[in-house]
């Protein structure tokens, strides 16, 4: 195994899953972590990450440096190959240039990190301090313009430093460095795989949970499916699932559900008809936010009751991931705005005093993904768009009623079956539907129509942090139009949504 020192980096689990992406294990520890510990851990090889702090500041973060007597490969990243400059005997600066952004990079001695390299290449650096001295034995190995050394080896010692960073895609060859760190200086074995990742995480969860009972919500997206998945085989029956069809589903979603899972896993999952109580809720109800508290706060409530007829239940298992652990930080820890309130299960454990089970909170979306294609879940289910909790409330504009969630199952089932016909649907992160609340004037077979108007929109996106409108052919969206049109009662006018995120957001409420 390789382990990574945080440092405190927004990129150090991005660092983690990057060597795992080679199939060796990796895993993220405190700059606190003992050396015995790590003596312990048996790492073949150690990585410093990144951080915000600046070695010479008070209380930036540190790692007991015996850490560099163990005899084990180092690579320092940013922050941490100032530390190890720092550590060993060399001297870091506050920089006269800071560099952000993309810089070339020459490399200027050899070295096996950069093997079959070509001399010069983009990397991305973000960093205001810099080296200005070596310690002994040091080399350095690659400079930019603004940055003298930009990385530096100790051949014999098998200690590098980047000061760029290898893990994030803007720096080319990045994950090549990586592979010689892991294979030609570390010796690694690639032995990491999704089986291996998912035994080990099953006999985690049997271990922690013994023979007590696990609820679980089940949304009917890629997450919690392959959490409760996961959780299943572990405990098997003693995992209670729960379903709540709160009325604002697409089309079929419920039938998708109970044939992947509970048919072909044989998963125990209570399907809760809760629709006319939502419904009811939310009559007249045409604020955004308004919609998105009552569906929230709703779904708790149902929640929490049929939790209760499940007694002794002692865990709530969560399909969290990484990205949404840092999404949740600098939404309610930051001093980032909460643009809207995202409506998931994130406050039923304080209320329900259960302890958390989240398989798949070290794990990103296409991490997720494979991991589930390793349990035997069917594609369908796993390469689905997301779809936000509050469901299609939050695609209607206005007033929600069941003849405009009619309207708008309809046309939404057209237009992902045209965007699947068309080969699109993976390549999309999000198509769906918006009903308008305005009515416009047509004319179809010589007569004037007055009918709803609805918008599709079609983005693509890494993390629905940002996205940018799809630019689908016209020819698929012309085909989309006519169905709609054609097959929808009501709709007599489509438009196309071609406005990225910022400015929009991907949803319209
Ligand atoms: P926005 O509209 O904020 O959406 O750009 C970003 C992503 O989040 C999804 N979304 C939600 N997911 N509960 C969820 O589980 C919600 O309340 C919610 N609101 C938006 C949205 O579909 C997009 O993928």
């Amino acid at each position: 195994m390789i382990i990574v020192i945080d440092f405190g980096s927004q990129f150090n689990q991005l660092i983690a899953r990057r060597v795992r992406e080679h199939n060796v294990y990796c895993q993220v520890e405190p700059s606190d972590i003992s050396i015995d510990r790590i003596k312990e851990l048996n790492p073949k090889g150690i990585i410093l990450s990144g951080g915000p702090a600046s070695i010479y500041e008070e209380n930036s973060p540190s790692v007991d440096t015996v850490l560099f007597d163990l005899g084990i490969p180092v690579l320092g990243i940013c922050y941490g190959m100032h530390y190890m400059v720092h550590a060993l005997g060399g001297v870091i600066q506050r920089a006269q240039k800071r560099e952000y952004g993309f810089a070339r990079l020459q490399i200027t001695a050899d070295t096996p990190l950069f093997k079959d390299m070509e001399p010069a290449f983009q990397c991305w650096m973000s960093h205001g301090d810099s080296t200005k001295e070596l310690p002994k034995g040091f080399v350095v190995t690659a400079s930019t313009e603004n940055t003298a050394i930009a990385a530096v080896a100790h051949g014999k010692k098998q200690f590098y430093g980047l000061q760029f960073h290898p893990e994030v895609e803007h720096s080319v060859n990045g994950t090549l460095m990586l592979k010689h760190f892991l294979f030609d200086i570390c010796q690694c074995e690639k032995n990491w795989t999704m089986e291996s990742f998912s035994e080990g995480a099953i006999s985690q969860i049997r271990e922690a949970v013994g023979d007590q009972k696990v609820i679980m919500g089940l949304s009917g997206g890629v997450d919690s499916s392959v959490a409760a998945t996961l959780i299943h085989k572990a405990i098997g029956q003693n995992l209670y699932c729960i379903f709540v069809d709160n009325g604002l589903l697409r089309h079929n979603e419920k039938t998708q559900l109970e044939k992947r899972l509970v048919a072909n896993l044989d998963m125990n999952i209570k399907f809760v008809d809760a629709a006319e109580i939502f419904l009811a809720a939310l009559k007249g109800v045409t604020d955004p936010e308004t919609k998105r508290k009552i569906i929230g706060s709703m779904f708790i409530q149902v929640f929490d009751a049929e939790a209760k007829k499940i007694p002794g239940a002692g865990f709530l298992g969560q399909g969290t991931l990484y990205p949404d652990i840092i999404e949740s930080k600098s939404a309610f820890g930051g001093p980032t705005s909460i643009i809207k309130s995202h409506h998931n299960v994130g406050g039923l454990p304080k209320k329900m005093k259960l302890k958390l089970i989240e398989p798949l909170q070290l794990l990103f979306k296409d991490e997720v993904r494979k991991l589930g294609l390793t349990l035997g879940i069917h594609e369908d289910l796993i390469w689905r768009q997301p779809f936000p909790g509050p469901g299609l409330a939050i695609r209607i504009m206005g007033d929600i009623t069941p003849e405009r969630l009619d309207i708008l199952r309809q046309t939404d089932t057209i237009l992902l079956e045209e965007i699947r016909k068309a080969g699109f649907y993976r390549k999309l992160w999000q198509s769906f539907a918006v009903l308008l609340p305005i009515k416009s004037v047509g004319v179809m077979g010589d007569k004037r129509t007055f009918g709803n108007c609805v918008a599709i929109r079609a983005v693509t996106s890494n993390d629905a942090m940002t996205a940018d409108w799809a630019k689908l052919p016209h020819t698929l969206l012309g085909k989309i139009s006519n169905r709609i049109i054609n097959e929808v009662d009501d709709i007599n006018r489509v438009v196309y949504d071609i406005t990225s995120k910022p400015p929009g957001t991907i949803e319209w409420e």
